[in-house]
């Protein structure tokens, strides 16, 4: 007997949870976390995502920015908008609306995304980080999969998964996810042979779908197979007006041990995991001192840990005046030189980080 996984009820939990982050974060520092969306042009699926996205912000306390600006708009000006926003501290997150229109270069546009305030996980520093195991941003997509299948509560280690698709946004990051778990995966595309996606398929525990086309697995990829947890992640308008899957609702419930249903899987777990890489940026951005510390301090206010730096520095200040008073020049220049150091280890004390070390 298949179960549904109620891609709704796992959305929630995340929201409930990022909503109580929220109010303490915004009880030590102030101010809510914020995000910004930028939307080009008037594609309807865009404008839904947009709004869902909105109502999910309010639903957890986040301020949300919706810039909509025209189609027509030329790349320069969108990247220097983007520019600004990136400059802007009381901005955490920045998320622009794909697809954008044919005359500007996503792959550019995305990449003007300061890294740390990708809520998307899209910029090459974060796909970067992805693939070398780095802390970053993941997408959202990937990771809400990633959710449902761990509230499936199945021992996935050493377990065959299948993907088929091989998106950036998708299948990729979405089968190094799986690899972290633990799980042995095959990638499956559109050039994959109808016999060999039904070998593949027949003997997944997971199989991960995210081609984009409806029907893209039925009944003969599933015969005399195993009963795998299916992740539809397709979004499609049918012929009948009506949203499907990758796969037909039937096929799935007939032939899984689990399956997300479309609508209703993938698409609010995606939402409620960009609410946490907004939380994410937002503690990026307020961080004067290392997460280490910040853990420790239960979120210390940032002007109490300011003033405990600011503090130090005048020590460090009395210290060398003492010595600078008796001393010659050339003396007098390798104190200073001493100073900038002890200054440059009470940064790294306080952010974890070296002078010279990339922040990203
Ligand atoms: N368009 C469709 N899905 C997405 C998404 O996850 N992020 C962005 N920025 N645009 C999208």
């Amino acid at each position: 007997m298949s179960q549904i996984i109620n891609g709704k009820e796992v959305a929630a939990g995340i929201r409930a949870e990022v909503a109580e982050e929220v109010s303490k974060l915004r009880a030590a520092n102030g101010r809510p976390p914020k995000l910004v969306v930028i939307q080009v042009g008037d594609n309807p699926a865009s404008s839904t995502y947009v709004r869902n996205k909105k109502k999910a912000c309010e639903e957890c306390g986040i301020e949300c920015e919706d810039i909509h600006l025209p189609k027509e708009i030329s790349q320069f000006e969108l990247i220097s908008k983007i520019d600004k926003i990136n400059r802007d501290d009381t901005v955490d997150g920045i998320l622009v609306q794909l697809p954008l229109p044919e005359h500007i270069n996503e792959r550019v546009v995305v990449n003007m995304i300061d890294p740390r305030k990708d809520v998307d996980g899209f910029t090459l520093a974060n796909a970067g980080k992805l693939l070398t195991g780095e802390d970053c941003t993941l997408p959202c997509t990937p990771a809400g999969v990633i959710e449902l299948l761990r509230s499936t509560g199945v021992n996935l280690t050493s377990k065959n998964a299948v993907v088929i698709g091989r998106s950036n946004i998708v299948g990729k990051p979405v089968s190094i996810l799986l690899q972290r778990m633990n799980m042995n995966v095959t990638m499956l595309h559109s050039k994959t042979s109808q016999s060999d996606m039904e070998f593949y398929c027949r003997r997944a525990d997971v199989i991960v779908v995210a081609t984009g086309h409806e029907n893209t697995l039925t009944d003969r990829h599933f015969y005399g197979g195993k009963s795998p947890i299916i992740i539809d992640v397709g979004i499609n308008r049918g012929a009948d007006g009506k949203l499907h899957g990758d796969l037909p609702e039937e096929v799935k419930a007939k032939y899984s041990s689990y399956y997300t249903p479309v609508p209703g899987g993938v698409g609010p777990t995606t939402i409620a995991m960009l609410m946490k890489n907004v939380i994410r940026a937002y503690k990026q951005n307020n961080s004067t001192y290392n997460a280490e510390l910040l853990y420790n301090a239960g979120y210390r206010k940032q002007s109490e840990v300011a003033k405990e730096i600011f503090d130090e520095i005048e020590k460090l200040v009395s210290t060398n005046k003492k010595t600078v008073g008796c001393a010659t020049y050339e003396e007098t220049i390798f104190y200073i030189e001493d100073f900038i150091e002890d200054l440059a280890e009470l940064k790294k004390k306080y952010t974890g980080k070296k002078e010279d070390e990339q922040i990203y």
